[in-house]
């Protein structure tokens, strides 16, 4: 069941999504405090930007002891581009390195990266192809299925990134223009599985231990990443691991203590001003755990402080989370 990629095993093949503005560093640690992850990501890194960067001070690169192992995902334009980040991701002591193909963010497509670097597959080879040469660190790419559903393209496509030299892939199962709303097209995630030799991580849709083992049946993925349910219930990786793969299981889910402790992460690591948005971002989430949470998440959008937003939290756990906390 474990993922073994040269020197590093992801054991369970449970991954976080790259997720900019969600998946930093406070997120990443009460998930691996939790269990169940075998691999964390980064948010995307700008390859112009990651020479430059201090990963004291920039709070894309800040990060603390247990997260590990950790795949910096790196978004890129243009060849000439990847070897000085890479060079920086080593420094950085990048478990693996992800590669973004598929980003349809408009900021970002403008930059020739993500979505718009996947139109060009000449360009894209040349990225892999750069990067291949300029690491023995795994290395994978996360697409999307494309701009239109064809098994020819992405077939061709993914062909492309394998014989570059990927280690994985990850493909988040929907097409280029489709929004989160939209069901995740699993079943064209196996259509790449059976192509290609390399392991297949699926991605998109994944809210459930039900809906992980049915994205694995419908897949034959070789293992799952998990975005948006990952700092809405960053138990998640824990249950799956658990129902899926043998690891032990929860006995308590205490969701304010949680909520807290990814509170004093984000004081502990990050300057002052990068607490409250990281904090609003997380609650949006986070907030869909309960009946009445839309309360939660709107209150706290509107809060001028985190000592403002935490007292509302606090009112609001002690309303709905009276006693114990849940069973695992
Ligand atoms: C807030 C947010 C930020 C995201 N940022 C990134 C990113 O930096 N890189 C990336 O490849 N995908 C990014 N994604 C896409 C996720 O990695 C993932 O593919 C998508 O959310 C589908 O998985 P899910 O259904 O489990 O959420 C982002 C998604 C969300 C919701």
């Amino acid at each position: 069941m474990d993922l073994k990629l040269g020197n590093l095993t992801i054991s369970p093949p449970l991954v976080l999504a790259p997720m900019v503005g969600v998946g930093h560093s406070a997120l990443r640690t009460i998930i691996m405090e939790l269990g169940g992850v075998g691999l964390l990501s980064t948010e995307m890194l700008g390859a112009r930007k990651l020479p430059h960067s201090n990963p004291l001070y920039d709070p894309f690169l800040i990060k603390g002891d247990m997260e590990h192992p950790l795949s910096y995902q790196m978004l890129v334009a243009n060849p000439e581009d990847v070897a000085p980040a890479m060079d920086a991701l080593h420094r950085l002591g990048a478990d693996a390195v992800d590669l973004n193909l598929g980003c349809p963010a408009p900021t970002v497509r403008r930059t020739g990266a993500g979505s718009k670097l996947a139109e060009d597959s000449d360009l894209v080879r040349q990225v892999v192809a750069a990067a291949r040469r300029a690491t023995t660190l795994p290395l994978s790419a996360k697409i999307r299925l494309g701009p239109e559903l064809s098994e020819e393209k992405l077939r061709a496509f993914c062909l492309m990134l394998e014989g570059e030299g990927l280690d994985y892939l990850t493909v988040h199962g929907r097409l280029q223009k489709e929004p989160f709303v939209r069901r995740a097209r699993w079943e064209w995630i196996a259509k790449v599985k059976e192509w290609l030799t390399i392991p297949v991580i699926a991605n998109g849709g994944i809210f459930s231990v039900e809906d992980a083992k049915r994205c694995l049946e419908i897949s034959g993925a070789d293992g799952l990443m998990i975005g948006r349910a990952a700092p809405a219930t960053p138990w998640l990786f824990a249950e799956i691991a658990h129902a899926i793969y043998g690891g032990p299981a929860l006995a308590v889910i205490d969701r304010p203590a949680i909520y807290r402790r990814f509170v004093a992460i984000l004081e502990e690591r990050f300057p002052p001003g990068r607490h409250l948005g990281r904090l609003k971002e997380f609650s949006h989430y986070f907030s869909k755990n309960y009946p009445f949470g839309h309360h939660l998440a709107m209150a706290i959008q509107r809060s001028e402080s985190v000592a403002g937003a935490m007292e509302v939290a606090e009112a609001f756990f002690a309303r709905h989370d009276r006693g114990a906390g849940l069973a695992g």
